[in-house]
């Protein structure tokens, strides 16, 4: 089976501050870096590496559907140079009247750990048109589609068109935006369902069991909720068997918050990796442990690099 990640990629500019400014402050940052981001890309950095640790005859294909701007821009190349050949951008979609990136201007608070991000983005959304020609051209083996629950009423109808196309497509959604209109709908589709703990507390829920518990009844076809909740862990429910699964945050030794940007993504990458590749080898609890395993070393380091080991200790553990 392969995965193909629908969403948006980032050029992240992040600055280290001390604390967060006041309005109309000014304010020194201890560091600058530049990496690329966005949901699915994140996920994809680190399921490339936990792919890159599986056996051989275990390894699945992955695949990035986002917008680029054109082809010849230096963010595409790079983006492309950073991915390929691990992660297939052939279904990318470039917007050849566009030079720059979808940005992300990111303060990273050292004294709160916290991130808080302003980003801008005007490369034109995919359609559902392209998305079909896209589904359209796709051969070979079943494949899992994951999608960042963004513009809602498109990536629904891109959810609908994929299983009328392909009964048997797997579908998974992230819903992270608190506020954001039309994402229970997408999770009225899906088979698995990802929910960020910023949007389960704007819903009213005051822990990640309570939100699973209680979007068990909103959603139809899911078989897996999943929920995160920072320093408390998270939680995942199995919708046939009411089983629900809670796990601790993973705190590595003399652990500190390092950088949380990309934490949540990092888990996804986990439990897909899980669901797609020990599918029998590791039940509930081992998938949402190696899930907060892996968030956890992350939100632990600087970035994405080197995750792959955290599958390798996982295992001999
Ligand atoms: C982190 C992230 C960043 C990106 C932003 C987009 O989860 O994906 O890499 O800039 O969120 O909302």
């Amino acid at each position: 089976m392969s995965l193909i990640a629908v969403g948006a990629c980032y050029v992240d500019t992040i600055l280290t501050t001390p604390h967060y400014p006041g309005e109309d402050d000014k304010l020194r940052a201890t560091s600058i870096s530049r990496r690329r981001g966005g949901n699915c890309p994140n996920s994809l950095e680190v399921l490339q590496q936990l792919v890159a640790e599986t056996p051989a005859n275990l390894q699945f294909p992955l695949n990035l559907v986002a917008i680029l701007p054109a082809r010849s821009s230096v963010a595409s190349q790079q983006i492309r140079t950073a991915f390929e050949p691990h992660v297939s951008l052939d279904h990318c979609l470039y917007r050849e009247e566009f030079e720059e990136p979808a940005s992300s201007y990111i303060m990273k608070s050292q004294a709160s750990g916290s991130r808080t991000i302003v980003n801008y983005n005007e490369l034109p959304e995919m359609t559902l048109e392209e998305f079909g020609r896209i589904v359209d051209g796709l051969k070979g083996p079943a494949a899992w589609f994951h999608f960042e629950g963004r513009i809602p009423d498109v990536t629904l109808s891109c959810i609908r068109h994929l299983r009328n196309r392909f009964p048997d497509t797997k579908v998974s959604v992230e819903v992270e935006k608190p506020g954001r209109e039309g994402l229970q709908e997408l999770v009225e589709e899906a088979d698995v369902v990802f929910y960020s703990k910023t949007w389960a507390q704007h819903n009213g829920y005051n822990s990640a069991n309570e939100c699973v518990q209680k979007q068990l009844s909103l959603t139809r076809k899911a078989s897996l909720l999943c929920c995160t909740w920072g320093q408390d862990g998270a939680a995942a429910l199995e919708t046939s068997t009411r089983n629900l699964v809670h796990s601790p945050a993973y705190c590595p030794a003399g652990f500190q918050v390092v950088d949380t940007i990309g934490a949540g993504d990092t888990f996804i990458a986990g439990m897909l990796y899980g669901l797609i590749c020990k599918k029998k080898g590791w039940d509930l609890s081992q998938k949402l442990s190696m899930a907060n395993h892996l968030a956890g070393t992350k939100v632990a380091q600087e970035g994405f690099a080197g995750l792959g080991r955290v599958l390798r200790e996982y295992c001999t553990t």
